[in-house]
């Protein structure tokens, strides 16, 4: 099976999962409320880590959910393509996975309260992390070699475009009361602070066995050996079989995935394409 590629509005997308017409009523027609939230992602920054936990704040830690009902039921993706009545007829608070940029959001959502959690990730790890999910699914086009894809990743060629333009978009919402951002990078150095950050983001108020419930069937090992968790169920148009989509779960993977050339030359354009952005990063100082 050959994955294809449709351009919108200057970004790729796979065909199979997504639509020109869809991502159109996405941008104009959906309506946003209130009580939604959003948890919005660069693809392999940690989303369905996100998921995990937002599923068992919900619950209050009870795992229940999490053992039973597949993460992309749970916490659908917004832009897959749908039949979009099946949202109308949601209730509320409905979950969204997405990684759409900001310019294709919904515009109702700017005028709402719902909010958004934003996952980045040193976009080093995000590169080699997409590049083993690339070899493994049908979702991107299968990369002749590393340095191949490399090239694609730095001139956004990948789906979903540019990761830089991607969180440039993003941060314009960083002061904004209802948008979260979060790095997988602090996740990692602190599961459980930054838990609480979520929770109290979400208003949600959780005992300490709560949380502690939240850290431990959220973790690497946990979410690895859940079958509705790894992916294992998926379908075997977006799947290979046997692949692993909770890989390695760790930080600075690059170092020993990247050459020192590439390593120098992303260095550079990172410098190059974030200096309008005032902000300093976690993965800034590793
Ligand atoms: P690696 O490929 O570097 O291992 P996404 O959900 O956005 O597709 O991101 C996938 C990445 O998140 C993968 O990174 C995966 O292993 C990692 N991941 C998923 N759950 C995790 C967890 N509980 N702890 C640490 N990393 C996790």
């Amino acid at each position: 099976m050959e994955t294809q590629y449709f351009q919108h509005k200057g970004i790729n997308f796979n065909s199979l999962l997504y639509s020109g017409e869809h991502l159109n009523y996405l941008e104009n027609e959906f309506q946003v409320r209130d009580e939604d939230v959003f948890n919005v992602t660069f693809p392999k920054s940690g989303t369905h880590w996100m998921v995990e936990i937002l599923s068992l704040i919900r619950n209050n830690g009870d795992p229940t959910w999490c053992q039973n009902v597949p993460n992309w039921e749970r916490m659908p993706w917004l832009e897959v393509n749908r039949d979009p009545s099946m949202h109308v007829e949601e209730q509320s608070p409905r979950y969204f996975c997405s990684h759409l940029p900001i310019q294709l959001f919904p515009r109702s959502f700017f005028s709402s309260k719902a909010k958004v959690i934003y996952t980045g990730r040193n976009p080093k790890d995000v590169l080699v992390s997409l590049y083993h999910f690339a070899i493994s699914s049908f979702v991107l086009k299968t990369p002749h070699s590393f340095d191949d894809f490399f090239e694609d990743f730095i001139q956004a060629k990948v789906p979903f475009g540019s990761w830089f333009d991607h969180i440039k978009g993003w941060m314009q919402m960083k002061d904004h009361d209802n948008f979260l951002f979060i790095t997988f990078e602090e996740l990692k150095k602190d599961h459980r602070g930054t838990i609480k950050k979520i929770c109290k983001f979400l208003g949600k108020e959780l005992s300490e066995e709560a949380i502690d419930l939240v850290v431990e069937h959220s973790s690497f090992k946990t979410m690895k050996e859940n079958k509705m968790s790894n992916h294992s169920l998926a379908p075997e148009f977006i799947m290979k079989k046997n692949s692993n989509f909770i890989r390695k779960g760790i930080c600075g993977d690059w170092k020993t995935c990247l050459s020192t050339t590439q390593q120098e030359y992303m260095d550079r354009i990172y410098q190059e394409k974030m200096k309008e952005l005032d902000m300093k990063f976690i993965w800034d100082e590793c």
